[in-house]
């Protein structure tokens, strides 16, 4: 499977790329808008803290197909190793099919339900993305979404990958995986939670405490 981080945050994903096992970073528009930074300047220093490796995912702002797969081509002219996102919308789904023969891979964004996402990887998508939590919110049911797609993918658009989105607990994500999604892009809040629980660092405080209490010290 693949594990990507939802930021923009340079030093974080420096930080979390020692420690987890990271495939790449996703951004959007609103991600990089919150760091400041122009997305042309954000996106080498992002590769760089991955260490060099990993894809990179960035958003089109464009509204129309044209203008879509010209930003598109800037982005993979500029950066090696970058899925373009494209938002599944009439005009996203024109310019999908152009990236498509024009070899530059997409990802289908935005994607709030199977059949939209079902036509954005039948358009060309490479990685299409449900939005799990803001399905959740407006009252579908996110991880179903995410079941139907993934379904619908390996029966009739089997080059394509579901990259789930947009989560709030890490329930969300594993209930993702548990039904067959094979990518996850996590927001830092909930990738640190994948490893937080006072539980762990209680067991491993008393592993500490007897082996002090045997040996006087902490090494082997
Ligand atoms: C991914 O493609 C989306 O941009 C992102 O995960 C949305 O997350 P949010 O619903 O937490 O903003």
């Amino acid at each position: 499977m693949e594990l990507y981080l939802d930021t923009a945050d340079i030093a974080e994903v420096k930080r979390l790329a020692r420690i987890f096992p990271l495939h790449g970073v996703t951004t959007n528009p609103s991600i990089v808008a919150k760091g400041g930074q122009p997305v042309w300047e954000v996106l080498p220093q992002l590769r760089e803290a991955l260490g060099g490796d990993g894809i990179l995912f960035a958003q089109v702002m464009g509204r129309n197909a044209e203008q879509m797969v010209l930003e598109a081509t800037q982005f993979t002219e500029r950066n090696s190793g970058l899925v373009v996102k494209i938002p599944v919308t009439q005009e996203g789904l024109a310019a999908i099919k152009q990236l498509k023969a024009l070899g530059i891979p997409t990802l289908g964004t935005a994607v709030y339900s199977a059949a939209q996402g079902l036509l954005a990887a039948l358009a060309g998508a490479d990685y299409v993305a449900p939005y799990v939590n803001r399905i959740d919110a407006q009252g579908g049911d996110g991880i179903k979404t995410v079941q139907e797609l993934q379904s619908l993918l390996e029966m009739h658009a089997p080059h394509a990958k579901v990259l789930a989105a947009s989560f709030k607990t890490p329930r969300q994500a594993l209930d993702c995986l548990l039904v067959g999604c094979e990518a996850i892009t996590l927001p830092l809040d909930v990738a640190q939670q994948f490893l937080a629980s006072p539980a762990v660092d209680a067991a491993v405080d008393k592993f500490e405490q007897d082996w002090q209490g045997a040996f006087g010290c902490l090494s082997l």
